[in-house]
Protein backbone atom coordinates (compact mmCIF):
# COMPACT_ATOMS: atom_id res chain seq x y z
CA UNK A 1 0.00 0.00 0.00
CA UNK A 2 1.65 3.66 -0.95
CA UNK A 3 2.35 5.81 2.15
CA UNK A 4 -1.34 8.20 0.78
CA UNK A 5 -3.48 4.77 0.96
CA UNK A 6 -2.65 4.01 4.28
CA UNK A 7 -2.56 7.66 5.26
CA UNK A 8 -6.34 7.41 4.00
CA UNK A 9 -6.90 4.23 6.51
CA UNK A 10 -5.31 6.18 9.30
CA UNK A 11 -7.38 9.43 9.31
CA UNK A 12 -10.25 7.08 8.47
CA UNK A 13 -9.18 5.71 12.19
CA UNK A 14 -8.89 8.94 13.97
CA UNK A 15 -10.64 8.74 16.96
CA UNK A 16 -14.23 10.51 17.36
CA UNK A 17 -13.29 13.12 19.66
CA UNK A 18 -10.33 14.44 17.44
CA UNK A 19 -12.58 14.08 14.19
CA UNK A 20 -14.76 16.92 15.83
CA UNK A 21 -12.38 18.99 17.30
CA UNK A 22 -10.68 18.95 13.64
CA UNK A 23 -14.47 19.86 12.63
CA UNK A 24 -14.03 22.76 15.30
CA UNK A 25 -10.97 23.59 14.53
CA UNK A 26 -11.46 23.89 10.73
CA UNK A 27 -10.04 27.87 9.80
CA UNK A 28 -10.00 28.30 13.72
CA UNK A 29 -6.87 29.66 15.04
CA UNK A 30 -4.65 29.01 18.55
CA UNK A 31 -4.17 31.49 20.62
CA UNK A 32 -1.32 33.18 18.49
CA UNK A 33 -3.46 33.70 15.69
CA UNK A 34 -1.22 30.81 13.91
CA UNK A 35 -3.50 27.63 12.09
CA UNK A 36 -2.03 25.26 14.00
CA UNK A 37 -4.58 23.01 15.38
CA UNK A 38 -7.46 20.41 14.52
CA UNK A 39 -6.85 19.99 10.17
CA UNK A 40 -3.40 22.11 10.45
CA UNK A 41 -1.58 19.88 13.14
CA UNK A 42 1.29 17.92 12.65
CA UNK A 43 -0.85 15.08 13.40
CA UNK A 44 -3.82 15.51 10.73
CA UNK A 45 -1.45 16.32 7.98
CA UNK A 46 0.83 13.26 8.83
CA UNK A 47 -2.21 10.48 8.92
CA UNK A 48 -3.01 12.33 5.84
CA UNK A 49 0.54 10.79 4.55
CA UNK A 50 0.45 7.55 6.10
CA UNK A 51 2.89 9.36 8.30
CA UNK A 52 3.03 8.40 12.20
CA UNK A 53 3.73 11.83 13.50
CA UNK A 54 5.03 12.08 17.05
CA UNK A 55 7.23 13.33 20.14
CA UNK A 56 8.85 12.17 23.24
CA UNK A 57 6.93 12.50 26.28
CA UNK A 58 6.77 13.15 30.00
CA UNK A 59 4.13 10.67 31.08
CA UNK A 60 3.61 12.55 34.60
CA UNK A 61 3.32 15.97 32.65
CA UNK A 62 0.22 14.83 31.22
CA UNK A 63 -3.49 15.15 32.97
CA UNK A 64 -4.76 11.76 32.43
CA UNK A 65 -7.78 11.70 33.99
CA UNK A 66 -8.79 15.34 32.94
CA UNK A 67 -8.13 14.44 29.77
CA UNK A 68 -9.92 11.06 29.66
CA UNK A 69 -12.86 13.61 31.16
CA UNK A 70 -12.68 15.60 28.16
CA UNK A 71 -12.05 18.09 30.83
CA UNK A 72 -8.57 19.34 30.68
CA UNK A 73 -6.75 22.49 30.24
CA UNK A 74 -3.77 21.88 30.76
CA UNK A 75 -1.84 22.83 27.54
CA UNK A 76 0.89 20.46 27.35
CA UNK A 77 -1.95 17.81 27.34
CA UNK A 78 -3.40 19.05 24.59
CA UNK A 79 -0.73 19.50 22.53
CA UNK A 80 0.47 16.27 22.72
CA UNK A 81 -3.26 15.12 21.94
CA UNK A 82 -3.20 17.65 18.69
CA UNK A 83 -0.12 17.15 17.58
CA UNK A 84 1.20 13.54 17.50
CA UNK A 85 -0.07 10.10 16.24
CA UNK A 86 2.81 8.49 17.97
CA UNK A 87 4.55 8.69 21.24
CA UNK A 88 7.61 7.38 23.09
CA UNK A 89 8.04 8.04 27.18
CA UNK A 90 11.61 9.88 27.35
CA UNK A 91 12.40 8.08 30.14
CA UNK A 92 9.91 6.22 31.82
CA UNK A 93 10.53 3.12 29.96
CA UNK A 94 13.82 2.43 30.61
CA UNK A 95 15.58 -0.01 33.03
CA UNK A 96 16.23 3.08 35.51
CA UNK A 97 12.63 4.00 35.07
CA UNK A 98 11.54 0.59 35.46
CA UNK A 99 13.43 -1.02 38.05
CA UNK A 100 13.85 0.06 41.48
CA UNK A 101 15.14 -2.56 42.45
CA UNK A 102 16.38 -6.38 41.50
CA UNK A 103 13.42 -8.13 42.14
CA UNK A 104 10.70 -5.37 41.65
CA UNK A 105 9.01 -3.48 38.48
CA UNK A 106 7.55 -0.17 38.50
CA UNK A 107 5.40 0.91 35.85
CA UNK A 108 3.54 3.36 37.20
CA UNK A 109 4.58 6.24 34.80
CA UNK A 110 5.10 3.51 31.49
CA UNK A 111 1.46 2.84 32.40
CA UNK A 112 0.11 6.07 31.99
CA UNK A 113 1.74 6.75 28.96
CA UNK A 114 -0.02 3.59 27.50
CA UNK A 115 -3.19 5.09 28.60
CA UNK A 116 -3.02 8.32 27.54
CA UNK A 117 -1.79 6.90 24.15
CA UNK A 118 -4.79 4.40 23.73
CA UNK A 119 -7.66 7.22 25.03
CA UNK A 120 -6.09 10.47 22.58
CA UNK A 121 -5.49 6.94 19.34
CA UNK A 122 -2.02 7.75 19.52
CA UNK A 123 0.45 4.60 19.06
CA UNK A 124 3.34 3.81 21.60
CA UNK A 125 7.28 3.19 20.59
CA UNK A 126 8.75 1.22 23.17
CA UNK A 127 12.31 2.81 24.27
CA UNK A 128 14.09 0.82 25.29
CA UNK A 129 14.89 -2.66 26.29
CA UNK A 130 18.54 -3.12 26.21
CA UNK A 131 21.29 0.60 26.67
CA UNK A 132 24.63 0.79 28.00
CA UNK A 133 22.55 3.92 29.70
CA UNK A 134 19.86 4.08 31.81
CA UNK A 135 21.67 1.02 33.96
CA UNK A 136 20.10 1.15 38.06
CA UNK A 137 23.36 0.87 40.22
CA UNK A 138 21.72 -2.30 42.26
CA UNK A 139 22.22 -3.92 38.28
CA UNK A 140 25.77 -2.56 38.24
CA UNK A 141 26.81 -4.37 41.11
CA UNK A 142 24.99 -7.70 41.01
CA UNK A 143 24.77 -8.51 37.15
CA UNK A 144 27.86 -11.25 36.77
CA UNK A 145 28.59 -13.49 33.38
CA UNK A 146 26.94 -16.41 34.97
CA UNK A 147 23.30 -14.41 35.63
CA UNK A 148 22.88 -11.42 33.23
CA UNK A 149 21.00 -13.52 30.67
CA UNK A 150 18.55 -14.02 32.98
CA UNK A 151 18.45 -10.92 34.09
CA UNK A 152 18.26 -9.82 30.63
CA UNK A 153 15.71 -12.47 29.21
CA UNK A 154 13.61 -11.67 32.21
CA UNK A 155 13.37 -7.71 32.32
CA UNK A 156 12.04 -8.23 28.32
CA UNK A 157 10.11 -10.42 28.77
CA UNK A 158 8.17 -9.03 31.38
CA UNK A 159 8.21 -5.35 29.89
CA UNK A 160 7.72 -6.40 26.54
CA UNK A 161 5.11 -8.81 27.54
CA UNK A 162 3.46 -6.77 29.90
CA UNK A 163 2.18 -4.10 26.53
CA UNK A 164 1.68 -7.18 24.41
CA UNK A 165 -0.35 -5.86 20.81
CA UNK A 166 -0.14 -2.17 22.21
CA UNK A 167 3.71 -1.07 21.19
CA UNK A 168 3.94 -0.04 17.66
CA UNK A 169 7.79 -0.93 17.38
CA UNK A 170 9.95 -1.31 20.47
CA UNK A 171 13.95 0.00 20.36
CA UNK A 172 15.11 -3.27 21.86
CA UNK A 173 18.74 -2.24 21.79
CA UNK A 174 19.78 1.12 22.29
CA UNK A 175 23.04 2.65 20.64
CA UNK A 176 25.07 -0.66 20.05
CA UNK A 177 27.55 0.42 18.16
CA UNK A 178 30.17 2.52 18.92
CA UNK A 179 33.40 2.29 16.56
CA UNK A 180 35.98 4.54 18.91
CA UNK A 181 35.64 1.34 21.44
CA UNK A 182 38.04 -0.37 18.75
CA UNK A 183 36.66 -3.84 18.43
CA UNK A 184 36.50 -5.27 14.80
CA UNK A 185 32.88 -5.34 14.94
CA UNK A 186 32.46 -1.84 15.92
CA UNK A 187 30.60 -2.81 18.57
CA UNK A 188 30.34 -1.37 22.14
CA UNK A 189 32.27 -2.17 25.10
CA UNK A 190 28.98 -2.31 27.43
CA UNK A 191 27.93 -3.87 30.73
CA UNK A 192 25.77 -6.29 28.51
CA UNK A 193 28.92 -6.52 25.85
CA UNK A 194 31.05 -7.51 28.70
CA UNK A 195 29.38 -10.11 30.60
CA UNK A 196 27.23 -11.67 27.63
CA UNK A 197 29.18 -11.35 24.51
CA UNK A 198 28.04 -9.76 21.41
CA UNK A 199 24.90 -12.66 21.99
CA UNK A 200 23.34 -10.23 24.34
CA UNK A 201 21.95 -8.53 21.22
CA UNK A 202 20.45 -11.74 19.68
CA UNK A 203 19.08 -12.63 22.82
CA UNK A 204 17.49 -9.22 23.06
CA UNK A 205 15.45 -9.43 19.93
CA UNK A 206 14.54 -13.17 20.28
CA UNK A 207 13.13 -12.46 24.08
CA UNK A 208 11.38 -9.36 22.76
CA UNK A 209 9.63 -11.20 19.68
CA UNK A 210 8.41 -14.07 22.10
CA UNK A 211 7.03 -11.50 24.16
CA UNK A 212 5.50 -9.01 22.01
CA UNK A 213 5.45 -11.14 18.01
CA UNK A 214 3.13 -7.84 16.51
CA UNK A 215 5.87 -4.98 17.75
CA UNK A 216 8.29 -3.87 15.05
CA UNK A 217 11.81 -4.65 16.90
CA UNK A 218 13.89 -2.38 16.07
CA UNK A 219 17.59 -1.26 16.35
CA UNK A 220 17.70 2.81 17.45
CA UNK A 221 21.71 4.66 16.38
CA UNK A 222 22.96 8.02 16.71
CA UNK A 223 25.62 9.64 15.09
CA UNK A 224 24.73 8.10 11.73
CA UNK A 225 23.42 10.85 10.05
CA UNK A 226 26.49 13.31 8.17
CA UNK A 227 28.78 12.07 5.66
CA UNK A 228 31.53 13.25 7.65
CA UNK A 229 34.28 10.28 7.88
CA UNK A 230 33.39 9.57 11.69
CA UNK A 231 29.53 9.10 10.84
CA UNK A 232 30.17 7.04 7.41
CA UNK A 233 32.17 4.50 9.29
CA UNK A 234 29.52 4.20 11.98
CA UNK A 235 27.09 3.77 9.55
CA UNK A 236 29.14 0.87 7.80
CA UNK A 237 29.36 -0.77 11.02
CA UNK A 238 25.65 -0.15 11.76
CA UNK A 239 24.89 -1.90 8.04
CA UNK A 240 27.13 -4.86 9.00
CA UNK A 241 25.24 -5.35 12.58
CA UNK A 242 21.51 -5.06 10.34
CA UNK A 243 23.29 -7.66 8.20
CA UNK A 244 24.44 -10.14 10.65
CA UNK A 245 20.71 -9.88 12.02
CA UNK A 246 19.52 -10.77 8.57
CA UNK A 247 22.24 -13.62 8.43
CA UNK A 248 21.41 -14.86 11.37
CA UNK A 249 17.57 -14.94 11.44
CA UNK A 250 17.53 -12.74 14.41
CA UNK A 251 13.77 -11.07 14.14
CA UNK A 252 14.56 -7.18 13.53
CA UNK A 253 12.04 -4.99 11.57
CA UNK A 254 13.28 -1.74 11.51
CA UNK A 255 16.34 0.97 12.24
CA UNK A 256 15.73 4.04 13.97
CA UNK A 257 17.99 7.18 12.99
CA UNK A 258 17.98 9.00 16.12
CA UNK A 259 18.37 12.55 14.34
CA UNK A 260 19.78 14.77 16.86
CA UNK A 261 21.25 17.57 14.32
CA UNK A 262 23.32 20.39 14.33
CA UNK A 263 22.58 23.60 13.20
CA UNK A 264 25.99 24.59 12.09
CA UNK A 265 28.48 22.47 10.47
CA UNK A 266 27.87 19.68 7.81
CA UNK A 267 24.37 18.57 7.52
CA UNK A 268 23.05 14.89 6.29
CA UNK A 269 22.94 13.71 2.93
CA UNK A 270 23.31 10.96 0.03
CA UNK A 271 25.33 8.69 2.97
CA UNK A 272 22.36 8.49 4.67
CA UNK A 273 19.75 8.45 2.02
CA UNK A 274 21.98 5.28 0.75
CA UNK A 275 21.88 3.93 4.32
CA UNK A 276 17.80 4.00 4.36
CA UNK A 277 17.90 2.85 0.75
CA UNK A 278 20.17 -0.37 2.28
CA UNK A 279 17.70 -0.75 5.22
CA UNK A 280 15.10 -1.02 2.54
CA UNK A 281 16.70 -3.86 0.67
CA UNK A 282 16.50 -5.71 3.70
CA UNK A 283 13.01 -5.59 3.61
CA UNK A 284 13.87 -2.96 7.20
CA UNK A 285 10.84 0.09 7.86
CA UNK A 286 13.16 3.48 9.31
CA UNK A 287 12.07 5.73 11.77
CA UNK A 288 13.50 9.26 12.81
CA UNK A 289 12.90 8.59 16.47
CA UNK A 290 14.49 11.30 18.40
CA UNK A 291 14.81 14.64 16.43
CA UNK A 292 16.21 18.20 17.29
CA UNK A 293 18.27 20.53 16.52
CA UNK A 294 21.12 22.00 18.52
CA UNK A 295 22.28 25.95 17.79
CA UNK A 296 24.81 25.65 20.71
CA UNK A 297 27.38 27.01 18.71
CA UNK A 298 25.34 29.33 16.65
CA UNK A 299 25.70 33.09 17.21
CA UNK A 300 22.73 34.99 17.10
CA UNK A 301 19.33 35.41 18.64
CA UNK A 302 16.13 33.55 19.10
CA UNK A 303 15.00 35.06 15.17
CA UNK A 304 18.13 33.39 13.65
CA UNK A 305 17.91 30.24 16.04
CA UNK A 306 14.71 29.96 14.54
CA UNK A 307 15.65 30.02 11.09
CA UNK A 308 18.59 28.15 11.39
CA UNK A 309 16.97 25.42 12.80
CA UNK A 310 13.81 25.52 10.64
CA UNK A 311 16.04 25.19 7.69
CA UNK A 312 17.50 22.08 9.06
CA UNK A 313 13.86 20.59 9.67
CA UNK A 314 13.19 20.63 6.13
CA UNK A 315 16.56 19.79 3.99
CA UNK A 316 16.34 16.97 6.65
CA UNK A 317 12.44 15.79 6.46
CA UNK A 318 12.38 16.43 2.54
CA UNK A 319 15.50 14.62 2.36
CA UNK A 320 14.45 11.29 4.85
CA UNK A 321 10.72 11.04 4.15
CA UNK A 322 10.97 11.07 0.41
CA UNK A 323 12.42 7.50 1.22
CA UNK A 324 9.20 5.10 1.41
CA UNK A 325 10.27 2.91 4.07
CA UNK A 326 10.81 6.16 6.53
CA UNK A 327 6.89 5.51 8.34
CA UNK A 328 7.94 7.55 11.23
CA UNK A 329 9.25 11.27 13.09
CA UNK A 330 9.63 11.77 16.09
CA UNK A 331 11.22 14.97 18.00
CA UNK A 332 13.09 14.52 21.27
CA UNK A 333 10.37 16.82 23.60
CA UNK A 334 7.12 17.97 22.43
CA UNK A 335 8.47 21.44 23.16
CA UNK A 336 11.64 23.37 23.90
CA UNK A 337 10.32 23.77 27.89
CA UNK A 338 10.43 20.05 27.92
CA UNK A 339 13.85 19.63 25.35
CA UNK A 340 16.77 17.20 27.24
CA UNK A 341 19.11 19.93 25.47
CA UNK A 342 17.88 23.02 27.53
CA UNK A 343 17.89 20.54 30.73
CA UNK A 344 21.31 19.25 29.96
CA UNK A 345 24.76 20.87 31.50
CA UNK A 346 26.87 19.30 28.71
CA UNK A 347 29.15 21.55 26.73
CA UNK A 348 27.48 20.88 24.04
CA UNK A 349 24.05 22.03 25.20
CA UNK A 350 25.10 25.30 26.72
CA UNK A 351 24.84 28.59 24.05
CA UNK A 352 27.84 31.03 24.27
CA UNK A 353 25.23 33.57 25.31
CA UNK A 354 23.38 31.63 28.00
CA UNK A 355 20.32 31.57 26.18
CA UNK A 356 17.96 28.87 25.96
CA UNK A 357 17.73 26.61 22.50
CA UNK A 358 15.04 26.16 20.45
CA UNK A 359 15.34 22.80 18.71
CA UNK A 360 11.81 21.60 18.48
CA UNK A 361 8.11 22.28 16.77
CA UNK A 362 7.15 24.59 19.64
CA UNK A 363 9.00 26.71 21.97
CA UNK A 364 8.67 27.63 25.93
CA UNK A 365 5.40 28.80 25.73
CA UNK A 366 4.34 26.44 23.57
CA UNK A 367 3.96 28.43 20.95
CA UNK A 368 4.66 27.19 17.35
CA UNK A 369 8.52 28.05 16.22
CA UNK A 370 9.21 28.16 12.39
CA UNK A 371 10.54 24.41 12.38
CA UNK A 372 7.27 23.63 13.30
CA UNK A 373 6.04 24.85 9.53
CA UNK A 374 8.84 23.21 8.32
CA UNK A 375 8.17 20.31 9.97
CA UNK A 376 4.44 19.97 8.21
CA UNK A 377 5.27 21.63 4.26
CA UNK A 378 7.83 18.20 4.22
CA UNK A 379 5.44 15.73 5.26
CA UNK A 380 3.09 17.13 2.94
CA UNK A 381 5.60 16.90 0.57
CA UNK A 382 6.18 13.82 0.93
CA UNK A 383 6.54 11.09 -1.82
CA UNK A 384 4.04 7.99 -1.99
CA UNK A 385 5.85 4.20 -1.82
CA UNK A 386 4.92 3.55 -5.80
CA UNK A 387 6.80 6.86 -6.81
CA UNK A 388 10.09 5.31 -5.02
CA UNK A 389 12.31 2.28 -6.93
CA UNK A 390 15.25 0.93 -4.64
CA UNK A 391 18.65 1.77 -5.94
CA UNK A 392 21.47 -0.60 -5.89
CA UNK A 393 23.31 -0.81 -2.46
CA UNK A 394 25.86 2.00 -2.34
CA UNK A 395 27.90 1.83 0.50
CA UNK A 396 31.40 0.24 0.02
CA UNK A 397 31.52 -3.56 0.09
CA UNK A 398 32.47 -5.49 3.47
CA UNK A 399 34.80 -8.22 2.97
CA UNK A 400 32.56 -10.82 3.72
CA UNK A 401 34.41 -13.53 5.43
CA UNK A 402 35.03 -10.81 8.36
CA UNK A 403 32.59 -8.21 8.23
CA UNK A 404 29.59 -9.71 7.95
CA UNK A 405 30.32 -13.38 10.45
CA UNK A 406 27.28 -14.64 12.29
CA UNK A 407 27.46 -14.50 15.57
CA UNK A 408 28.84 -17.05 17.55
CA UNK A 409 26.32 -18.30 19.30
CA UNK A 410 27.52 -21.92 21.33
CA UNK A 411 25.59 -25.30 19.86
CA UNK A 412 24.73 -23.32 16.82
CA UNK A 413 25.72 -25.17 13.17
CA UNK A 414 27.43 -22.14 12.40
CA UNK A 415 29.48 -21.82 15.64
CA UNK A 416 33.01 -22.15 14.66
CA UNK A 417 34.08 -25.33 15.66
CA UNK A 418 36.76 -25.51 18.18
CA UNK A 419 40.02 -27.02 17.07
CA UNK A 420 41.45 -29.82 18.43
CA UNK A 421 43.20 -29.65 21.81
CA UNK A 422 41.92 -26.86 22.68
CA UNK A 423 40.43 -26.30 26.31
C1 LIG B 1 17.91 11.19 27.29
C2 LIG B 1 16.80 11.94 28.00
O1 LIG B 1 16.25 12.89 27.13
C3 LIG B 1 17.32 12.59 29.25
O2 LIG B 1 16.27 13.15 30.00
C4 LIG B 1 18.07 11.56 30.10
O3 LIG B 1 18.67 12.21 31.21
C5 LIG B 1 19.14 10.84 29.30
O4 LIG B 1 18.53 10.27 28.16
N1 LIG B 1 19.54 8.98 23.02
C6 LIG B 1 18.51 8.23 23.51
C7 LIG B 1 17.62 8.80 24.56
O5 LIG B 1 18.26 7.11 23.02
O6 LIG B 1 17.12 7.83 25.43
C8 LIG B 1 18.31 9.88 25.32
O7 LIG B 1 17.37 10.47 26.20
C9 LIG B 1 18.92 10.90 24.40
C10 LIG B 1 19.94 10.26 23.49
Amino acid sequence: MSKAALGMAAAAGLPAWLRAAQGAAQGATNQNGMNTVGADSLRTHAAAHGLLCGAAVVPNLLDVDGFAAGTTSDAYTRLVAEQANIVVAENSMKWAALRPTATTFDFTQADRLIRFAELAGQRVRGHNLCWHESVPAWLQTTATKENAKQLLVNHIQTVAGRYRGRIHSWDVVNEAVNPKDGRGDGLRNSLWMELLGPEYLEIAYTTAAQADPEAKLTYNEYGIELDTPEDTAKRAYVLMLLRRFKARGVPIHAVGIQSHLQASGPQPGAGLVAFIREARAMGLEAYITELDVNTHKLPGGPELQDAAVAEVYKNYLGLVLAEPNVLAALTWGATSAHSWINQSKEPWAKRADGSRQRPLPFDDDLRPTPAFYAFRSAIDTEKPLAAQPIGPPTTPAAKPQDLYKPFAVPGSPTAPAKPQGAS
